[in-house]
């Protein structure tokens, strides 16, 4: 995505030092854009880990990115293998909700055996070779999501679609293009009207500082609400479509995604508005099938839920917004079982989430 005239990824390696992974630090948007560089194993864990980077393709990617840092650092031992499964096992350990990093850390851990190359090269090659799926992954999910919105403008003759979407499941989340984002970009530079409905997402605001951090720097035209405005705004007609990411999806279609997901799903189902999850098949979790049961829900540090941060004169500062003493839960995500999903955009087309017709769409990664 072009940001003041450059084109950038959310992850890259560094053209100069190799050794060195560089991001965009999306704890500092949409107040500052800034770049900030990863060189060990332990950077790449804080990143993930204080969001630094997130999203679940991102995180993949970069879980990736540091078995290949792992394998740069452990070539100095006798026997370096094993220290570099440490480290992907630590690496899987930092978030547990998005399936998609322990399949981005074991895929590069997979791609280490042979002969041939060496450890840092495979590594590499493969943390790369994930960005180039996940990039061509979201172009074809966003593609898929951009016929149900240009048959959306039909039904409206041509008046602005109006997406409501939860968090951020754009470009700065993937390598590029985004998931759920994906199709409105496109749309949007088809010359199909749409307007996005941007939930700002407690209590990491997601939303208010990414998603429509995003869409501002692509011109697309949005408004920000608060989390418990989509209701509201379905009853009375002013949301056609509901497009979420997904950070696990089971073989039966369930879907889990930032905390809030699954109230915007109710009210789309009580309101008939089409709710459809968008994401590679990198975020399919082939093993369960119930998800409100078998999805791990990372919970967070309460003080993301007792504290808000933002920008005051210039510099960014965190303020509290209730009794120092009161307590606090910070569930990260939720379960929104199949029965309230219209369709789960991937990158081999739109299917139902049933688990018939995933199979059908995944015979070949189906366990
Ligand atoms: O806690 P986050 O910001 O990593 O949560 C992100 C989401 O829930 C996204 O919607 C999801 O990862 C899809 S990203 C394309």
């Amino acid at each position: 995505m072009v940001v003041d005239g450059i084109n950038y990824q959310s992850i890259w390696v560094d053209e100069e030092d190799p050794t060195v992974v560089r991001v965009i630090d999306q704890l500092r948007l949409p107040f500052f854009f800034e770049i900030k560089k990863l060189s060990s194993v332990d950077d790449i864990y804080n990143a993930i880990r204080n969001m630094t980077v997130r999203g679940a393709p991102l995180i993949g990617a970069a879980g990736a990115f540091g078995v290949y840092l792992a394998a740069l650092d452990s070539v100095r031992y006798k026997d370096p293998l094993p220290r570099i499964e440490n480290a992907a096992l630590y690496l899987i350990s930092c978030r547990p909700t998005a399936v998609n990093l322990a399949w981005a850390v074991n895929y590069t851990l997979d791609s280490l055996g042979g002969k041939g190359e060496s450890l840092p090269e495979k590594a590499l090659k493969s943390a790369l070779e994930i960005c180039e799926i996940e990039k061509e992954n979201c172009l074809r999910i966003g593609n898929y999501g951009l016929a149900l919105i240009k048959s959306a403008s039909k039904k409206k003759n041509g008046a602005a679609v109006n997406i409501l979407t939860h968090c951020n499941a754009g470009w700065l989340a993937c390598i590029d293009y985004g998931t759920a984002l994906s199709s409105v970009y496109f749309a949007h530079d088809a010359g199909i009207p749409v307007h996005v409905w941007v939930d700002e997402t407690r209590p990491r605001n997601q939303g208010a500082r990414l998603t429509a951090w995003e869409l501002e720097n692509a011109s697309v035209p949005y408004t920000l609400i608060t989390d418990n405005a989509g209701g509201h705004l379905m009853q009375h007609g002013m949301v056609d479509l509901v497009i979420v990411g997904c950070d696990r999806a089971t073989r039966s279609g369930d879907v889990a995604n930032k905390i809030g997901t699954y109230l915007k799903a109710l009210a789309a189902n009580d309101n008939k508005i089409p709710f459809y999850s968008a994401f590679p098949s990198s975020s399919f979790d082939f093993e369960i099938s119930n998800g409100i049961r078998e999805i791990p829900v990372e919970e967070r540090d309460p003080e993301e839920v007792t504290t808000v941060s933002g920008i005051s004169g210039g510099e960014m500062t965190s303020v509290r917004i209730c009794p120092e003493n009161s307590t606090a839960a910070n569930f990260g995500f939720d379960v929104t079982p199949a029965k309230y999903i219209t369709g789960l955009i991937t990158e081999r087309g739109i299917c139902r989430p049933l688990e018939k017709d995933i199979k059908e769409m995944f015979s070949d990664k189906f366990i």
